[in-house]
């Protein structure tokens, strides 16, 4: 099996809160992005969103340039089914994040549960190449992945378990850490699994 469109369609396709990675609130991310000092005029992009509830989270919270980019149509119709009308208020864009060409810079890069799907060092370097594409120097990155004593399958797809070190190394030195949290994701079958959350600030006014 492999991390295609096809494979997280038929996921989506049985239920997205059956869903191992699903939850009813984007608790830590809501709370990254206030420990960063994020205010509601900044311009996010939620990588890999899916069907993810960060989104409704923060049009609820006024934020009011908010991008979701997945490459599985499926997800993200669900999102925007859910949200009704107010899913007018954001851009969708179905793109495999690996080949996409960023049209603009965000202020913020968040991603929960996709990177680590990403295996081998030339995918994993092309999603730095990528982030630092879609930022300018004062962004903000909010990644959550597994951590070392995380999974080592998602969705029936392998993943590589990170560290806060190993993520420095992955993104530096376009962005230093300024924070970083272990939390625990209670999955919908009562299951849990440990989760690293790495935030960090782009400063290199240089990079491109
Ligand atoms: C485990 S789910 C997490 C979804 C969402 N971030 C959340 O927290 O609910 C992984 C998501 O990443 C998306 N994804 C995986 N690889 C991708 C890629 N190369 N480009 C775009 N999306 C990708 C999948 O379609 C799926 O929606």
């Amino acid at each position: 099996m492999a991390s295609t469109p096809q494979h997280w369609d038929a996921a989506y396709a049985q239920g997205d809160t059956t869903r191992g990675w699903y939850q009813s609130q984007a608790r830590v991310s809501m709370e990254l992005l206030g420990q960063a000092g994020v205010s509601t005029s900044a311009s996010i992009i939620d990588i890999g969103g899916g069907a993810s509830v960060f989104v409704d989270d923060l049009l609820r919270a006024e934020f009011d340039d908010v991008t979701v980019l997945d490459h599985s149509p499926i997800g993200l119709d669900i999102a925007r089914a859910r949200l009704g009308s107010p899913s007018e208020r954001v851009t969708w864009i179905v793109h495999d994040l690996l080949t996409w060409t960023p049209p603009r810079r965000f202020d913020v890069w968040h991603d929960r549960a996709v990177l680590h799907f990403l295996l081998d060092d030339g995918e994993q370097s092309r999603y730095a190449d990528v982030l630092r594409s879609a930022t300018h120097p004062g962004s903000i990155a909010i990644i959550g992945v597994f951590g070392p004593t995380g999974p080592q399958m998602c969705s029936g797809l392998p993943v590589q378990r990170y560290d806060a070190a190993a993520l420095d190394t992955l993104l530096a030195p376009t962005f230093q850490r300024i924070a970083t949290r272990d939390d625990v994701h209670t999955k919908p079958d009562g299951s849990t699994q440990d989760y690293v959350w790495w935030v960090g600030r782009r400063g290199d006014p240089s990079g491109s």
